[in-house]
């Protein structure tokens, strides 16, 4: 029987070094980015009031791994391992792989979430049942659209009103969809 698609527990791209989420990664990830509304705007959660909130968060993002579900992953700069600089998240969804992430923002604009997306886009879709890598972002976060293509992806369309995104407004927004497929 084919072996279901999973990440390792660890590996390094060329600058940056991801591992598996452990609970006690949870005041990294608060005191990094997670108190953080620039972080947060076009996330699907409101900034953490406190570290108890990053917890419970990491609770579920622990269990998913453990059932194969997902695979939220820890990024550090190979060069500065100490310092937590963002997540990754991988979800399997049958033949699909989509994608998550969120980073510090002292590590934005380093070209850090293109290199780790494009090493998970390849690594997904080098699966054998893997088809199809895909992310979606907001309209108007250009970064994230910015991240998608550099790592191969291609914008597909516009999903309107698709997804609530709560920093900024009650009312769902229209989200570009981004794949790469085999
Ligand atoms: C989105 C995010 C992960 C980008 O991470 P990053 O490591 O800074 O992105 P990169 O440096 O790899 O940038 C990739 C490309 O995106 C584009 N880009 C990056 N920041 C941009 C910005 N502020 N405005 C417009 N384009 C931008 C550029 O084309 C860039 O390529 P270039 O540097 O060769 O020109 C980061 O901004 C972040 O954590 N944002 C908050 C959380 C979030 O929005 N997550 C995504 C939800 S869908």
């Amino acid at each position: 029987m084919t072996e279901e698609y999973r990440l390792p527990n660890s590996f390094e791209t060329a600058r940056y070094l991801l591992r598996r989420v452990r609970l006690d990664d949870a005041q990294a990830i608060f005191d990094g980015y997670a108190t953080d509304a620039k972080v947060t705007r076009f996330l699907g959660w409101k900034p953490h009031q406190n570290v108890t909130e990053t917890t419970a968060f990491l609770q579920i993002a622990t269990s998913e791994w453990e059932s194969g579900k997902g695979f939220p992953l820890v990024a550090f700069d190979r060069q500065q391992p100490a310092e937590l600089v963002g997540m990754f998240h991988p979800q399997v969804l049958g033949h699909r792989v989509t994608f998550g992430y969120a980073l510090r923002q002292s590590a934005w604009g380093k070209g850090c979430a293109s290199e780790v997306m494009g090493w998970l886009v390849a690594h997904a879709l080098s699966h054998s049942q893997v088809f199809r890598a895909e992310a979606f972002c907001d309209v108007e976060n250009l970064a994230s659209a910015g991240v998608l293509e550099k790592a191969g992806m291609v914008r597909e369309g516009i999903m309107r009103r698709y997804f609530r995104h709560p920093n900024i407004s009650d009312i769902p927004r229209d989200c570009f969809l981004y794949s790469k497929v085999r």
